[in-house]
C-alpha cells in the first residue's frame, strides 16, 4: 500500500474524470483506483497542471492509501526504471538479442555499476534466458568474435538456437553469429530456386546455408575459415538432416576457390568489412545470369548509394559486366554504421 494524493469524484463522473486525467497524463498507472461508498479515488501523480486542472475541473483531492497494481513488465526499461536513477533512465538498453538460452544486451558505460540489475532484469522478462551477456564492443577480426562479458546467469556462451523451423549450436565467445541478419537469410532462401548450386563464402555455423537447404531442392558448398565455426558448422548440418544437401569446407575462401572447377547458380557473401576483396573470385565462380548477394558496410547518410558506386568501381576494374538487381540497407549495427547488401546479376 502506498499513501498518495487522489482525485476523489462521484461514481456519476467517474468515467468523464478518469478519461480527462487519462488525457492529462496525471492517473499514477502504477496504483489502484479504489471506490468508498459512493466516490470514486484516483491516484494521480502531483505535476505542475494538476493544481490548474483541479480548479478548472471543480476537482477535490485527498490524500489516501492506494494498492499497488502488478503489472507484467512489457520492456527492460520498465523493469530497470524502478531500479536505475531517473536521471539515467535514457540510457537503459532498449534492445536485446536472444539466442537460445542466452541474450546479448549492450550495457553503457553509464550503466556499468547495474549491469547486474540489468542481467536480472532480462531474465525476469525472458524466463529460457539462462545467462545474460553484455557486448564488449563490435566485432573483431578475421573470425568476427567479439568480447563478452557475463553478467547474469549461468557459466555458458554455448546455446542452440531456433531459426526458420532450424537448430543451430553455437558458442558466442567462439563464432560469430547475429540473429538480426534472420529476415536477410529467409529472403535468400525464398528467392533460391529448387535445383541451384549455391556456394555461402563465409558460412559461420550455417545459418544461410542450412536455412536454404531446408528449404530447397539445392546443393550447397560452404566455406569457413575459423574452425570452431566450422566444427559447429558440421555439427549444424548434422543436427538438421541436410548432409545430403549441404558439403561444409574449412579454409579461406580465397584459397579454397583459387582453382575451383564448379561453377554456381547463386553467391552469398556475408562478410561485410571485406566482401569487395573477394569480389572478383566470386564473379569467376558464379554462372553467367548467376547471381551474388554481396554484404557491405556503409558508415554514413548516403551510404546505399556510396556503397553501390563502391562496388561498381570495383567491378569496372575487373572485367565483368554486372547488373545490379537490388540494394538494401539490412540493418544498422552500431550508430550510423549500417550493413548493405547488393544483389548482383553477371551478365558476362
Ligand atoms: C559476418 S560472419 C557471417 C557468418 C554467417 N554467414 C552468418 O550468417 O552467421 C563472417 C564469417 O566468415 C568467416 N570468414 C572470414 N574470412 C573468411 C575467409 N577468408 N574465408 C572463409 N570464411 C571467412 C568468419 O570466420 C565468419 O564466421
Amino acid at each position: 500500500m502506498e499513501e498518495r494524493l487522489a482525485v476523489r469524484v462521484l461514481k456519476s463522473r467517474a468515467e468523464e474524470v478518469r478519461n480527462l486525467l487519462k488525457k492529462l497524463n496525471l492517473l499514477d498507472r502504477n496504483l489502484k483506483p479504489k471506490i468508498e461508498g459512493d466516490y470514486v479515488l484516483f491516484p494521480v501523480r502531483n505535476v505542475e497542471i494538476l493544481e490548474k486542472t483541479l480548479s478548472e475541473y471543480s476537482l477535490e483531492t485527498v490524500y489516501t492509501l492506494f494498492e499497488k497494481r502488478f503489472r507484467k513488465p512489457r520492456s527492460i526499461k520498465d523493469v530497470l526504471k524502478e531500479i536505475v536513477p531517473e536521471n539515467l533512465h535514457v540510457y537503459i538498453p532498449s534492445s536485446i538479442d536472444l539466442v537460445g538460452s542466452i541474450a546479448l544486451v549492450d550495457v553503457p558505460e553509464e550503466l556499468k555499476d547495474y549491469s547486474g540489475e540489468i542481467g536480472r532484469a532480462i531474465v525476469k522478462l525472458y524466463p529460457k534466458v539462462k545467462t545474460v551477456l553484455s557486448k564488449e564492443g563490435g566485432t573483431v577480426g578475421d573470425y568476427r568474435i567479439r568480447m563478452l562479458r557475463k553478467i547474469f546467469g549461468e557459466d555458458s556462451t554455448e546455446t542452440v538456437y531456433r531459426e526458420h523451423g532450424c537448430l543451430f549450436k553455437l558458442d558466442l565467445s567462439k563464432v560469430f553469429f547475429n540473429p538480426r541478419m534472420s529476415g536477410e537469410r529467409i529472403r535468400i532462401a525464398s528467392i533460391t530456386r529448387d535445383g541451384e548450386y549455391v556456394l555461402d563464402m563465409f558460412a559461420g555455423v550455417g545459418p544461410f546455408s542450412i536455412i536454404i537447404a531446408k528449404k530447397k531442392m539445392v546443393k550447397v558448398k560452404a566455406v569457413e575459415i575459423n574452425p570452431d565455426a566450422y566444427r559447429y558448422l558440421v555439427e549444424n548440418i548434422k543436427l538438421n538432416n541436410v548432409s545430403d544437401k549441404v558439403t561444409p569446407v574449412l579454409g579461406d575462401a580465397g584459397k579454397v576457390l583459387e582453382n575451383e572447377k564448379e561453377i554456381y547458380d547463386r553467391v552469398i557473401m556475408d562478410l561485410p568489412f571485406k566482401s569487395l576483396e573477394y569480389l572478383d573470385i566470386a564473379l569467376k565462380v558464379v554462372k553467367k545470369n548467376g547471381v551474388i548477394h554481396l554484404y557491405t558496410i556503409g558508415e554514413d547518410e548516403d551510404t546505399l548509394e556510396k556503397n553501390v558506386e563502391k562496388v561498381q568501381d570495383k567491378i569496372r576494374e575487373m572485367d565483368h559486366n554486372v547488373e545490379i538487381l537490388s540494394k538494401r540497407i539490412v540493418l544498422e549495427t552500431a550508430p550510423r554504421k549500417f550493413i548493405i547488401v547488393v544483389d548482383l546479376k553477371k551478365i558476362s
